[in-house]
């Protein structure tokens, strides 16, 4: 390990400069211009991985490419299997960014450029660490399997039949994903939960085109109008989410849990303060944290409708349209509700407008075994790199593999996020620290190493 740490080290600048030109393509997995964009970080990748001395393929899927690696030549060691995306967000509003996204700059201690974190940046640790082995070792302690995707961003809808079809391929012991954050600056976490999500997409249609306030209104129902009843129709006043049977399957949160997360460092104004607000909201009876990683919710992400230019215009619209999405917890069926969703906005449609409601995906939420010698292995590897232990959290955003991997595999994943929930993930100005990069990739180098240790039988 010392010539591997060593390797680290003295390659540090090299490793910036690899992250830097995958940060330069616009792989945006939502955006079709981007296709040609969105190949080539495949390519990329795939790249870094068969250098490093891992046989690799691109596989093609109905979407975008999925890069799989491997390296099995640890006789009788455990395997893990390494899972990212290459893919990103879309970098909308470019106004906002200090430098363009998709134009890595180096400022302040940080790595600027959209996928900094999320999710090129932490994934490319997983890489430049087996490289780093095989270069300075010739050979890693355990079995390594990669799969880096390029649809994560739009729900990772392709890679379920990839998976299932190579299922005896795919065999591991223990999945590692860094796709997550740190708890805050300097505690690192193990991120042992995450919610699941339900996505769709709603549409009211009025009149026939859009008509003249005045002549028309209030004779005929406004889209618009009936669209925000029915939004405001998915929540009472104690944030409670009311649409039928949501609750049904919510496990409660143990006292256990609920005294382990009240235990974390948290200043509720500072928090909120963090996001440019001055009070928060939601169900009732839960605090914040207890919101975030283990209640599920219903949230409006996208509204339109009407005239939306400069300056005033009298009309009724003919249709309005909303994104929604729930988060899970674990034990909550996606489809299942994606279904009563449907039929709750249906029954409340007004006289005088139709609705379309068109189903995204979904995935499930997520719990692991916090005792498991992999988790002790994530812990030595973190204090090793990090100098700190890790806090235990869970987290409330949604990777859809993680279900997929229990359920067909039947493996936990290790969820080691290396960024921090300030990053700008999913907004403009993303970046990621780079000491957090390299303390990550050590990391990833040092957990190879003790989960060798501590699985040997
Ligand atoms: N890396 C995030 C998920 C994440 C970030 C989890 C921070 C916990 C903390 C991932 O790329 C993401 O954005 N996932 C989407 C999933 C969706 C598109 C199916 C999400 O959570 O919105
Ligand atoms: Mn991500
Ligand atoms: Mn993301």
């Amino acid at each position: 390990m010392q010539t591997v740490t060593e390797y680290l080290e003295s390659h540090q600048t090299e490793a910036i400069e690899t992250l830097k030109s995958l940060l330069r393509i616009p792989s945006v997995s939502a955006i079709t211009a981007h296709k040609p964009d969105v190949r080539r970080a495949a390519e990329f990748v795939r790249e870094q991985l068969a250098s490093a001395g891992l046989t690799t393929e691109l596989v093609e899927t109905a979407g975008h490419p999925i890069v799989y690696a491997e390296w099995l030549k640890a006789a009788n060691a455990p395997t893990a299997l390494v899972y990212g995306h290459y893919d990103v967000q879309p970098p909308d509003p470019l106004d906002k960014w200090v430098t363009p996204p998709f134009e890595p700059d180096a400022r302040d201690g940080c790595l600027w450029a959209r996928g900094a974190t999320d999710d090129k940046g932490q994934m490319m640790t997983h890489v430049l660490s087996v490289a780093a082995w095989l270069k300075a070792e010739g050979r890693l302690p355990i079995n390594v399997k990669f799969v880096i995707e390029g649809e994560e961003e739009v729900g990772s809808e392709n890679l379920d039949k990839f998976l299932a079809a190579r299922r005896d391929q795919l065999r591991s012991d223990i999945a590692v994903i860094s796709d997550t954050s740190q708890y805050a600056p300097n505690i690192p976490a193990i991120t042992y939960g995450l919610r699941g999500i339900l996505a769709c997409e709603i549409r009211l249609h009025g009149p026939k085109q859009d008509l003249h306030s005045g002549i028309f209104g209030g004779a005929i129902t406004n889209p618009a109008n009936a669209l925000s009843r029915l939004i405001a129709s998915l929540h009472d006043a104690h944030g409670r989410v009311q649409i039928p049977d949501f609750y049904d399957d919510v496990l409660p949160l143990s006292p256990d849990e609920r005294a382990s997360f009240g235990a974390l460092p948290f200043h509720e104004a500072d928090f909120f303060a963090s996001v440019g607000v001055t009070a928060g909201w939601g169900e009732e009876g839960f605090s914040s944290t207890e919101r975030r990683w283990a209640r599920p919710t219903c949230d409006v992400n996208g509204l339109t409708s009407g005239y939306q230019g400069e300056g005033p215009k009298t009309i009724i619209p003919s249709w309005a349209s909303a994104k929604i999405t729930c988060r899970l917890v674990p034990n909550q069926d996606p489809h299942k509700l994606l279904k009563s969703l449907g039929q709750f906005l249906q029954q409340q449609t007004p006289p005088g407008c139709r609705l379309e409601f068109s189903e995204q995906h979904g995935c499930p939420g997520f719990v692991a075994d916090r005792n498991s010698p992999f988790m002790a292995a994530a812990n030595a590897a973190i204090r090793e790199a990090f100098g700190v232990a890790p806090v235990m959290i869970r987290e409330g955003g949604s990777i859809p593999v993680v279900g997929t991997l229990k359920e067909l595999l039947g493996v936990d994943t290790l969820l080691l996020g290396w960024g921090q929930n300030t990053d700008n993930l999913h907004s403009p100005n993303e970046h990621f620290s780079i000491a957090d990069f390299h303390r990550g990739t050590l990391a990833s180098a040092s957990l190879w190493n003790h989960i060798a240790q501590r699985t040997r039988s």
